[in-house]
């Protein structure tokens, strides 16, 4: 492994994409179990995308271990698609098949984004009522979820915090509903207040073609991060960057 340390970041790089999923396994557990064990309670927000269906399945995989005391952990989303939850394109889906079907977690434990209903923006507005009550705000007013899982897209978005949009500008909404033009579709998302007031957000970005995007996250150059979403990820607590050798060659970083 390969690490680069700066303030608050860790950038943690990996051979391969497996041994980059089960260092990213490993810190998601003991997040958790660290949460637990000094709150006995655990918010976490899990990302969409293709990345983290291997995750999902290693943490799913480790139930019989007992590793993870999944019944105090509640399970939120950073962003979701514009189709129910049966859709082959939903996060929820995604998460319910790799995850959720496989660890000792109540349905009462997981807070869907309600996609399914027809207007996208009250659901934007339910499901930060949803935080505002369940996530309790550790400093300031912002409810601090304990671990918000990232993917990055190769244009630099993060959850559904695409560049050029207004969800690159927003301050006061912690979820928010809005049309992507670059999709062509509405998304719903956690903001940057809400994922820069966690206790822990975690990164997890592999495969060559994320490589340009990763380079001018890591990159110094203001002109270089200044439309990157994920370059705007400052979090208050840990910020943990998991690569593998692919997504982390253009930035010059390669474990052995
Ligand atoms: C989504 C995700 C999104 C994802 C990136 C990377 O709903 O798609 O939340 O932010 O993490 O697009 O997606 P892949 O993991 O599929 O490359």
């Amino acid at each position: 492994m390969a690490m680069e340390e700066t303030g608050r970041r860790k950038v943690l790089v990996e051979a391969s994409v497996e041994q980059a999923t089960t260092l990213t396994a490993e810190l998601v557990k003991s997040i958790i179990c660290e949460s637990i064990g000094t709150k006995k309670s655990c918010n976490i927000a899990l990302a969409g995308g293709t990345t983290p269906h291997g995750l999902y399945q290693r943490l799913a995989a480790t139930v019989a271990s007992g590793e993870v005391p999944w019944g105090q952990v509640c399970v939120f989303f950073s962003d979701e698609r514009d189709v129910p939850h049966d859709d082959i394109e939903s996060n929820y889906r995604m998460a319910q098949r790799t995850l959720l079907d496989h660890v000792p977690i109540l349905p009462t434990q997981v807070y869907p984004i309600r996609s399914d209903r027809e207007d996208l923006d009250s659901a934007a507005g339910e499901y930060e009522k949803i935080i505002l009550e369940k996530v309790p705000a550790e400093a300031g007013s912002i409810p601090t979820f304990d671990l918000i899982l990232l993917g990055m897209g190769g244009d630099g978005h993060i959850a559904s915090v695409f560049p050029n949009t207004e969800a690159m500008e927003e301050t006061k909404k912690m979820v928010m509903a809005y049309s992507v033009p670059v999709l062509g579709r509405k998304r719903i998302t956690l903001t940057l207040p809400v994922i820069n007031a966690a206790n822990n957000v975690l990164l997890f970005v592999t495969g060559q073609d994320k490589s340009n995007a990763v380079a001018n996250l890591l990159n110094d150059d203001p002109e270089a991060r200044k439309n990157l979403p994920a370059a705007r990820v400052a979090p208050k607590g840990n910020f943990f960057i998991v690569l593998d050798n692919a997504a982390a060659r253009q930035a010059g970083l390669r474990a052995e």
